[in-house]
């Protein structure tokens, strides 16, 4: 019997802009009031860790105000559903996918409900404000910081990620501008290996001409059409490589 077909989902700020999120390129965006390097990078924060804490204290509060939209509530549908290999990669710190009940899931940049130990390197759940010198519960050491991937650090689970790029037959962008590497590059490895390769996205980004295809439009509308399509095909013939 045919093995159905490997998938690999990678979401971007797109995907939840609908629910209230903003984006990071577009107007208005999440940098609004603050430039990048003055919250997203290891430097900030050394030089000034209470801006940098206040700033993801805020975004973390937000998340009580948003909630998951039709985009991820598809996502989740696909997950419980699909019978084959599938992984959704979040560049996105939110957690509206988790909420919608995704649960092959991975944040690539890290968590707004995490906090990371700047000593020891644990990571724990921590839903409420994060002040400077708070400890951490694994070491003691009174340095938890945000668990976000800052500009110049590592993503998490590449090896994870890059092993599921190489085995899967199919590779889906949703709402990224294709603007930060390594993601942007997955389409890229993707295909190098086999995949076809789909992009779904408002507009045009910075990586629409690597896509075997490209469907333009709002993440509620084309994802639930996607899902339904993929979850409708298989019911006919399973695909597979
Ligand atoms: P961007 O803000 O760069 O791009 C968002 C993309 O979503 C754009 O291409 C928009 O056209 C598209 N978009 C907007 N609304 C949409 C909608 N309703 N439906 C579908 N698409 C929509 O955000 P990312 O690509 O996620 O990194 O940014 C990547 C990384 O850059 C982020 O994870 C963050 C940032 O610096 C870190 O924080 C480490």
């Amino acid at each position: 019997m045919e093995r159905p077909c490997a998938i690999v989902i990678l979401t971007g700020a797109g995907i939840s802009a609908e629910s209230g999120i903003a984006t990071f390129r577009g107007p208005g965006g999440l940098w609004e009031g603050h430039r990048v390097e003055d919250v997203c990078t290891p430097e900030a924060l050394a030089a000034d860790p209470a801006l940098v804490h206040r700033f993801y204290d805020r975004r973390r509060a937000g998340l009580a105000e948003v909630a998951p939209n039709a985009a991820h509530a598809a996502l989740a549908r696909l997950d419980r559903h699909w019978p084959g290999e599938l992984l959704i990669v979040t560049q996105n710190v939110d957690d509206l996918h988790e909420r919608a009940g995704a649960r092959r899931l991975l944040h690539m940049h890290g968590e707004l409900m995490s906090a990371l130990c700047a000593a020891c390197g644990a990571r724990a759940p921590h839903p409420g404000p994060l002040p400077p010198g708070e400890c951490c519960a694994a070491c003691g050491a009174a340095a938890l910081r945000p668990d976000i991937v800052f500009f110049g650090e590592f993503p998490y689970r590449m090896d994870r990620i890059e092993a599921a790029l190489t085995a899967c037959d199919l590779f889906v962008s949703i709402g990224t501008s294709g603007a930060v590497y390594p993601a942007a590059g997955f389409v890229a490895q993707a295909a190098a290996y086999g995949a076809r390769t789909l992009e779904l996205n408002l507009e045009p980004s910075a990586g629409s001409r690597r896509f075997s295809e490209t469907r333009l439009g709002p993440a509620s509308r084309l994802v639930p059409e996607w899902v339904e399509e993929l979850l409708q095909s298989t019911q006919s013939s399973p695909m597979s490589r």
